[in-house]
């Protein structure tokens, strides 16, 4: 049996970019019998950055939202808030202890920040140590991940590395998993979709802001006659993640015979996140006008994740001599 892993922040409303980057990869590795998947939701991560308590609950519910609605059955597989299985916290500590200065130095998640060290919290600077918990306190094997977290796996994999070679096989050492066919999804500015830049798309919203987003996505300034580079559009970038071999060719096509304009383009985009994510949609506001729902099916995943904790924080105590 493989145990499976991954977490999202709640730093924002979960989007396009979690959702195939993220979500939807995880979920398809969990339908392997073989397999255990726990899916957790960052909110501790999410407080180095978000400190207004109700807009990280509110982010929280709608990301684990976001994992039923796209297909995740809560009796079976563990979706839980990371905040509600506080061993993690305790072996982050033991953690800190092992992990090497100039390892978060060279972080990204620190690096791309430091220009501005005075807007930087420790939280921060130790990110990627927290995250190391949260999947070695699980004996997690695969953590599916996007491209951009495969430092704070080798830096997951380097720390367990540490501890166990001082005191012998304590830890999993976990293995990513990045799908290399979505890769990394891009925002609509044409850079990585992320919540950090405000340029999503959330495929949750209501029909009138969600035209907006995919109306906001940026193209070039060729006239509507011409001919277009389907290769350097975000709009055709974005389709072509989401659309059939036979609506793709037809895109393609489209945009190199001319006569076809870039808001007919994303009207298409527009109608084809309708179409692809309606079950999705519909499970989605469902969910979130019943937050005692989300809870409960927390709730469920939050007390098997803590029996799987506890045994191995015991471990660690053990080898540390703190029992
Ligand atoms: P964000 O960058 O919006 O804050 P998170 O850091 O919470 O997103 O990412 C949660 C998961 O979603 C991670 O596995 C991450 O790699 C994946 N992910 C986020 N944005 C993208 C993207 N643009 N393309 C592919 N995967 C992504
Ligand atoms: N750092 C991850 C991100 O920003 C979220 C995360 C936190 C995570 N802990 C994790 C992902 C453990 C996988 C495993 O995307």
């Amino acid at each position: 049996m493989a145990r499976i892993l991954t977490g999202i922040q709640s730093t924002g409303r979960p989007h396009l970019g979690n959702l195939l980057g993220a979500i939807i990869p995880a979920l398809e590795l969990s339908k392997d019998k073989d397999n255990q998947s726990l899916f957790f939701i960052a909110d501790l991560h999410a407080l180095t950055q978000i400190k207004d308590p109700k807009l990280r609950v509110d982010n929280t519910n709608a990301t684990a939202a976001a994992w039923i609605a796209c297909g995740m059955d809560t009796t079976e597989q563990l979706l839980y808030r990371q905040s509600r299985v506080p061993q993690v916290c305790e072996l982050t500590w033991y953690l800190n202890c092992f992990t090497p200065y100039p390892m978060l130095a060279n972080a990204h998640s620190f690096k791309d920040k430091s220009n501005k060290l005075s807007d930087i919290n420790a939280g921060l600077f130790t990110y990627p140590v927290l995250m190391t918990a949260d999947i070695i306190l699980y004996d997690a094997d695969i953590v599916p991940v996007g491209k951009d977290q495969k430092q704070h796996l080798e830096i997951a994999r380097d720390i367990a590395g540490i501890f166990n070679s001082q005191f012998g096989e304590t830890f999993v050492l976990p293995e990513v998993r990045i799908d290399e066919n979505v890769m990394t999804i891009p925002g609509t500015d044409g850079q990585k979709m992320s919540k950090s830049y405000g340029n999503t798309l959330d495929i949750f919203m209501e029909e009138k802001p969600l035209k907006e987003a995919v109306m906001s996505i940026v193209t070039d300034s060729t006239p509507l006659q011409a001919p277009k580079d389907p290769d350097t559009c975000n709009v055709f970038a974005l389709y072509r993640l989401l659309a059939s071999s036979d609506q793709i060719a037809d895109m393609r096509n489209k945009y190199l015979g001319g006569n076809y304009g870039y808001g007919h383009a994303k009207q298409a985009l527009f109608e084809l996140i309708l179409s692809r994510f309606t079950t999705e949609r519909k499970l989605f506001h469902q969910l979130m006008q019943s937050p005692q729902d989300i809870n409960q099916q927390l709730e469920l995943g939050e007390k098997k994740a803590t029996e799987i904790a506890q045994v191995v924080l015991d471990r660690v105590r053990n080898k540390l001599g703190f029992r």
